[in-house]
């Protein structure tokens, strides 16, 4: 099964309007000037700039997407934007359930999976991410934590195309750690398994699976190249365009 791989970039809370745009249309000029590029772009900059981002990008096949989303479609709800606003800004799609939202905004897995839902209800495709924390690596619970979120937060009609699932393990974001080639393959193909138990073979045969955490030019390749990886979900390294682009340009002709 040959699944297509997304390189995706998460600006998290970084970039003023100015910079934010220009390293989306360097992205977006890029990929562009690319004949039949045998992968997908993905952008998610901060909600400040979705708008300005997507007019900039219009047409070039890059895809853009939020960082979050409210499960509401609308109403008294302060300060929050449903996926049917992103939606609306001409938006493709939209993270849900990031370790830091988890961490610093208390997400269970029952209101990721709720946000999943919202944002296939607005028609918007969604990236799930999922991820242990070094203590539960140490403790050899890595695979169980991993399995658990899977099925708390994945909807139970996800489709192939529609969602997409980033395996960012917490001790591995921003730190310039990763796991072995070997680790990441391993959580991979039992993610890939746990899906086929919830979701059917077919789906999770399609589905394709990220990898994110320190995730840099020089160890893109090797992580693109597991059998179970289909992309990569890029904090830091998304934030520069000859960075992103290099991670990126490990996929050309392939
Ligand atoms: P870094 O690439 O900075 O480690 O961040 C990964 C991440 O959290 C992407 O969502």
């Amino acid at each position: 099964m040959t699944r297509r791989k997304l390189i995706a970039g998460n600006w998290k809370m970084n970039c003023y309007k100015e910079a934010g745009v220009s390293l989306a249309l360097e992205i977006a000029r890029r990929y562009k000037a690319l004949s039949t590029p045998s992968f997908d772009v993905f952008m998610a900059p901060p909600f400040t700039l979705l708008d300005a981002v997507v007019q900039a990008t219009k047409g070039t096949g890059v895809w853009i997407g939020a960082q979050d989303c409210a499960v509401e479609e609308k109403g008294a709800h302060t300060g929050d934007v449903s996926p049917e606003m992103i939606k609306d800004l001409g938006c493709g799609g939209v993270i849900v359930g990031h370790s830091e939202r988890r961490a610093d905004h208390g997400e269970t897995d029952t209101l990721v999976k709720e946000k999943a839902k919202a944002a296939l209800r607005a028609g918007l495709g969604v990236i799930i991410c999922v991820g242990e924390t070094l203590q539960e690596r140490e403790a050899g619970q890595a695979l169980a934590v991993v399995g658990q979120q899977l099925k708390g937060s994945v909807p139970e009609e996800a489709e192939a195309g529609k969602v997409v699932i980033a395996y960012e393990p917490v001790w591995a974001i921003g730190t310039g750690k990763t796991p072995t080639s070997a680790d990441v393959q391993e959580m991979h193909a039992f993610m890939r398994q746990t899906l086929t138990d919830m979701l059917g073979s077919e789906t999770a045969q399609k589905m394709q699976l990220l990898y994110g955490g320190s995730v840099k030019p020089n160890n893109a390749a090797e992580l693109l190249s597991l059998p179970d990886v289909d992309g990569a979900l890029i904090g830091g390294a998304s934030l520069k365009a000859d960075d992103f682009w290099a991670i990126a340009e490990t996929q050309l002709q392939k």
